[in-house]
């Protein structure tokens, strides 16, 4: 398997490959990689003869130190994970902090409609300024045709989206569907960090959105969102951040129901200092 870990070399290997007409799947990730990574790579295997796969933890995203040095960090066993997907239709970009950034570890500041200020926006400062640098460098670099991202973070997908549109890229953005574990917690690449208290309690959060679902379908938003505080409140390892719904396209706030209109229920929950995020399609 080729890994890269700087972008003169990478961009001369896909100068290659577009030469030779390759269409071209792109996974970005921070590592830690898991199934649920594995399955965004397998649709990219699918639609495309070859997939990068970028493996860095962006520092611009996180507005906690700590959570960033923590964040875990597995190369050799990401790399493992992958080459037994496939060992030479997969191609690994590992870039350092410079590589990317040069001497300036900042963020460029990017309007995104309004989504940027919802849900983790409003809990995670300059987060979607961070990830839409990141990402854009990162399409640059590795020029696409399809790039995938995990409906998990399903505000990072629509930013996503709207990033390509407003810079009018050429780029197909996929969404791919949450992959959960047997117990229903949704594979993220955090969960390696929860301690086994929590880890046994975290299928909560995915049992209460989808008793949240049913509820939806003859309460009211206000009323379905009270019912989940309490929820949580009741709980004594489980600690809700924020529940919310919302508008599936704009990622507002829910005031009144309509029929016309597709909604998603949205959740940050902290289990121990883990921060844990999920969401579902409400109709
Ligand atoms: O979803 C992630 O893992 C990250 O936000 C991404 C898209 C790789 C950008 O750093």
């Amino acid at each position: 398997m080729n890994v890269f870990k700087n972008k003169a070399d990478l961009t001369n290997h896909i100068n290659g490959l577009k030469f030779e007409q390759k269409s071209l799947g792109f996974v970005p990730t921070m590592g830690a990689l898991h199934q649920g990574h594995a399955s965004l790579v397998n649709k990219g295997l699918e639609d495309n003869d070859v997939v990068v796969v970028s493996v860095f933890v962006n520092p611009t995203q996180f507005d906690n130190e700590d959570d960033l040095i923590k964040y875990p960090r597995t190369l050799d066993e990401d790399v493992q994970l992958l080459s037994e997907i496939s060992e030479d239709r997969i191609i690994v970009y590992a870039p350092t902090v410079k590589d990317i950034y040069g001497k300036t570890v900042a963020s460029t500041s990017f309007s995104f409609d309004g989504l940027e200020h919802e849900m983790e926006g409003r809990f995670r400062d300059g987060h979607f300024d961070g990830v839409g640098t990141i990402v854009k460098r990162l399409f640059e670099i590795v020029k696409p045709d399809n790039a995938y991202f995990g409906e998990k973070d399903f505000q990072q997908l629509m930013i996503i989206k709207t990033l390509v549109e407003k810079h009018k890229m050429p780029i197909n953005i996929v969404g791919c569907k949450i992959h959960r574990a047997e117990d229903g917690l949704a594979m993220s690449s955090r969960n390696t960090r929860l301690e086994p208290k929590y880890r046994k309690v975290a299928p909560f959060i995915y049992k209460t959105l989808k008793s949240a679902k049913k509820k939806f379908g003859t309460e009211s938003a206000n009323k379905v969102t009270e019912w989940v505080i309490k929820q949580f409140a009741e709980h004594n390892l489980l600690k809700l951040e924020y529940f919310i719904i919302a508008d599936a396209k704009t990622l507002k706030t829910v005031k009144r129901k309509s029929n016309q209109k597709s909604y998603r229920a949205f959740i940050a929950v902290y289990a121990g200092d883990i921060r844990l995020i999920d969401n579902i399609a409400l109709n």
